[in-house]
């Protein structure tokens, strides 16, 4: 499991972030863990209590929670990747403070064209792709999508792309939807292309929801693997 944001900084002050409180991966690993299964929380930067009984594994940047996901990924059945991986990096990270002054004298002597800070970003490696290039016989991998414009056609070029089981799209940039809002609405399409849309509920009861829709795929995977009894999430 995977929730929160990640954070791109460019100097020890300042970073590139989103507005993900991580509050949907947590209640997805709470509901996990209250059916029974072993759950690893890798989580971006957060304000919430982790779900106690859960191994968790706090990161910063894309690339902390790139290689702490795929060290993790090879023993679970189950990914549920809900955070809100950062797509893009600062190309260069000051390792002190940049300071206001020393721009506004590079500014004077004619180096710079005005105080601003140029920043060149480039792109972070995509987590969950890359697990679904490596998912393993029996694994299910559900991935989440937040969506400005067309959701469903957005929604399912994701689950192909990145080889997932099911994926959970919703909308951003709209009151109660999304990023910060305590309630969510979406649409899950599995890999047949099924739709199931989710009406407007909390984050807690679209945890519920979606590991309802799981929950049978790993069913069926555990069946095509022959059983084996504890589940684990990551
Ligand atoms: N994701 C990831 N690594 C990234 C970016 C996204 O693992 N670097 C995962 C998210 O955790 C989510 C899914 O991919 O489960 C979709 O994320 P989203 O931000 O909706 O889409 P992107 O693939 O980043 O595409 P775009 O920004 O173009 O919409």
């Amino acid at each position: 499991m995977t929730a929160g944001p990640t954070r791109e900084p460019f100097d020890p002050a300042r970073f590139i972030s989103n507005p993900s409180t991580g509050r949907m991966g947590y209640a997805l690993a709470a509901e996990a863990m209250r059916r029974g299964a072993e759950v690893t929380l890798i989580c971006g930067p957060t304000h919430l209590e982790a779900p106690p009984g859960a191994h968790l594994v706090r990161v910063t940047t894309a690339d902390e929670m790139f290689r702490a996901a795929l060290n993790q990924a090879p023993g679970v059945d189950l990914v549920l990747k809900a955070a809100a991986v950062a797509d893009y990096r600062p190309e260069v990270r000051s390792p002190g403070k940049i300071k206001k002054d020393v721009l506004r004298r590079k500014a004077r002597k004619g180096q710079g064209a005005d105080r601003a800070i140029l920043l060149r970003l480039l792109p972070t490696p995509d987590i969950l792709e890359e697990i679904g290039r490596r998912k393993k016989p029996g694994q299910v991998l559900v991935g989440f999508a937040a969506e400005t414009g067309d959701l469903e056609a957005n929604a399912l070029k994701k689950l192909r792309r990145k080889n997932l089981d099911l994926i959970v799209a919703n909308r951003i940039g709209q009151d109660g939807e999304g990023f910060e809002a305590g309630t969510n609405r979406a649409l899950v399409i599995d890999r047949h292309g099924k739709k199931t849309g989710l009406p407007l509920m909390t984050k807690e009861a679209m945890a519920v929801a979606v590991l309802d829709l799981a929950e049978p795929l790993l069913a069926a995977a555990d069946g095509r693997r022959g059983g084996r009894g504890t589940r684990t999430v990551s």
